[in-house]
């Protein structure tokens, strides 16, 4: 390819993925002969072409610098070309390229970076010849790597030794991989690590029990997977086994708390098997992080990534177990072919999640939660407003980071949808068709369109009776949305209502057998304005602020801030610090936020904690506080 050439596609795919994406198409179809170089409409997140030359395998050999905090990479790529193109497009993101070979890697290849842009990176374009079956590309990390985070001893449960984890979804893997960052296309993999002698290193395929004498690991993922299901962990881990296919990794002060907390795992994936057909990718294990993780869970296969957070003694927090292991067909088995399609793993995730939590804990544990959900949706939509168009199920992403429009509509309105479909369509033969529907499209992608198309050949009643359109490309909560039956918190309600009307103190309301849900409801339907001697009066009763349940704590947070609750701020400060989970995160900071002093005290706050907080993190929080660097 010419040099203007290049300079060309690289102009067209800045503006093609950057913030003009309007001007970009012009700018494209205007570039004649030229627009013909541009990258795949199909994903606007990445600069990759897999239309035209496809990774379908992936050799890592990584070794871990925790000092400098970079990782030294070799990834070699097996490709396939379906076109005679003649170069190999990747998405790279601070990553440092020191060379690239073909074959067997000792042919040296030419390659060209595009400009940088901020959030997709740089595509990198590698010259191939006509024969092409493998590259290979040394590259060094950036210690700032997006999906890295590198914690010192001081942030793990034992403090003696570092702890590394990555987290690739929704497009960081580029950060740490040179590769098509695209969830429509699919590679199994092999890895070699190495890490600190001492520590174990497990990633998102076949994993050690034990740990190795030298630090070196090697893995090995047969199943092919999307890049954004890349994963790799690091630190003093111990696996305890739970069941025949299922077990734990986690700090030794932590194992034995998480395998008694998913203790109902292995029934989790067996009534998950009958109702969706086999789990397909061998073992399901769980890896409880440090608190500073930045999700609740992460469906990495055969690994799911989890927050300790959830444990919280009475396995009470569960319902985030069922949601990982769901993905283990919705999302990795079938997955959403680009960020915009992302319902289309959360939503029907989500849907499964509660079908799961129905089939081990009952119909009116799964009940109360679908309410919890439904509270969640209703106040995602009061905050984008009822018309936003990030409360489609469908979203145009393009041009922007896919993040920023991942909100809790995907979850709780895609799974409300699937539950309208299947109380039209009738449970068995929504089951029959979601059965079908992973069996067809297992270890595929597939788009909204492609769900519809199913959808209504299988079903066209339920299809034509539910106005899908109005669901999926328009906004807010449609008319027939299937609400849950309120009766799930009445006792809850009636508890608060005694207080409230002073016919009983708090120390006298009747709590027994109350789950983290029951109070979640209890605290999420407080009243505004209540006094501190009221709120002193709960909190003797209940024990909130130092309540050892992270859920509880966090909604207790809230309600402290709304209302001034001093007594509650050393504990609030010592938890902004130790936990990194945005989820939470996000509403305290909010509610700081919305006044003077509030934000005052929170900017201090961050100060001390944002070191310790994961990059998906710091990059919600930067913009709630408008925190510069300082
Ligand atoms: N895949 C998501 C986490 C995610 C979403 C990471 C988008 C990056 C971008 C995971 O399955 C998830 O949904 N986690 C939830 C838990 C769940 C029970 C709703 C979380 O972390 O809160
Ligand atoms: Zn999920």
């Amino acid at each position: 390819m010419t040099q203007r050439a290049l300079i060309s596609v690289a102009f067209a795919l800045t503006l093609a993925c950057g913030p003009a994406a309007d001007e970009a198409d012009e700018a494209v179809s205007a570039g004649g002969a030229e627009s013909a170089l541009v990258a795949s409409p199909a994903d606007p997140h990445s600069f990759s072409r897999p239309e035209e030359v496809v990774v379908r395998h992936l050799e890592l050999d990584l070794k871990l610098d925790f000092e400098a905090k970079r990782i030294h990479g070799t990834a070699a790529l097996g490709i396939e070309k379906t076109t005679a193109a003649d170069q190999l497009w990747l998405d790279t993101r601070g990553l440092e390229i020191e060379r690239v070979a073909l074959g067997d890697g000792s042919a040296e290849t030419t390659f060209t970076l595009t400009d940088e842009l901020p959030t997709f990176g740089r595509g990198l374009a590698i010259d191939l010849e006509p024969g092409t079956e493998r590259v290979v590309i040394d590259y060094v990390t950036d210690p700032g790597a997006e999906a890295v985070q590198w914690l010192s001893p001081a942030q793990t449960a034992g403090g003696e030794h570092p702890f590394l984890f990555t987290q690739s979804q929704a497009i960081l893997a580029r950060t740490w991989v040179p590769i098509q960052d695209t969830p429509g296309v699919r590679f199994t993999y092999e890895a070699t690590v190495q890490a600190p002698p001492g520590l174990m290193a497990v990633m998102s395929a076949e994993n050690p029990t034990e740990r190795s004498a030298d630090g070196r690991y090697t893995f090995a993922m047969p199943q092919a997977i999307p890049s954004y299901l890349l994963a790799l962990a690091v630190g003093d881990l111990e696996f305890r086994a739970m069941g025949p296919r299922t077990g734990v990794y986690a700090e030794p002060a932590v194992v034995e708390a998480a395998a008694w907390e998913f203790a109902e795992t292995e029934a989790m994936m067996d009534a998950t098997e009958a109702l969706y057909g086999p789990y397909r990718w061998g073992r399901y294990d769980i890896l409880v992080l440090p608190p500073s993780f930045p999700f609740g869970g992460m469906e990495n296969p055969r690994l799911t990534f989890a927050t300790p957070t959830i444990i919280a003694g009475d396995r009470s927090l569960v319902a985030l177990v069922a949601h990982e292991l769901a993905h283990s067909w919705s999302g990795n088995l079938v997955t959403n072919a680009t960020w915009n399609d992302f319902w289309l793993n959360e939503g029907f995730t989500s849907y499964i999640e509660n079908r799961i939590m129905e089939a081990v804990e009952g119909p009116e544990y799964a009940e109360m939660l679908r309410s919890l959900s439904l509270q969640d949706l209703e106040s995602e939509i009061e905050e984008l407003g009822a018309e936003s168009a990030d409360t489609h199920l469908f979203l145009n992403l393009a041009g922007r980071n896919p993040d920023d429009g991942m909100n809790s509509v995907a979850y709780d309105k895609g799974a409300a949808l699937l539950r309208l479909l299947e109380e039209t369509a009738g449970r068995e033969a929504f089951d029959a068709f979601l059965l079908d529907y992973f069996e067809r499209l297992a270890y595929q992608s597939t788009d909204t369109g492609g769900f519809v198309a199913a959808l209504k050949d299988a079903l066209p009643d339920a299809a034509a009776a539910v106005d899908l359109d109005a669901w999926i490309y328009g906004p807010g909560l449609p008319d027939n949305f299937p609400k849950p039956e309120s009766g799930a918190f009445g006792a809850v309600e009636a508890e608060l209502a005694r207080w409230r009307e002073g016919e009983a103190a708090a120390a006298r309301l009747d709590t027994a057998g109350w789950t983290t849900h029951e109070w979640l409801h209890f605290l999420r339907t407080l009243p505004a304005g209540l006094s501190g001697e009221q709120l002193a009066e709960l909190d003797a009763a209940f024990g909130f602020t130092a309540a050892g349940n992270a859920e509880i704590q966090a909604a207790w947070f809230e309600v402290a801030i709304r209302d001034g609750y001093a007594p509650a701020f050393d504990a609030l400060e010592e938890f902004l610090i130790q936990v990194g989970r945005r989820k939470f995160l996000k509403p305290l900071y909010t509610e700081l936020a919305k006044t003077e002093e509030g934000l005052s005290w929170a900017t201090e706050v961050y100060a001390k904690a944002r070191p310790g907080y994961h990059s998906v993190s710091t990059n919600t929080i930067d913009d709630i506080l408008g925190w510069t660097a300082r």
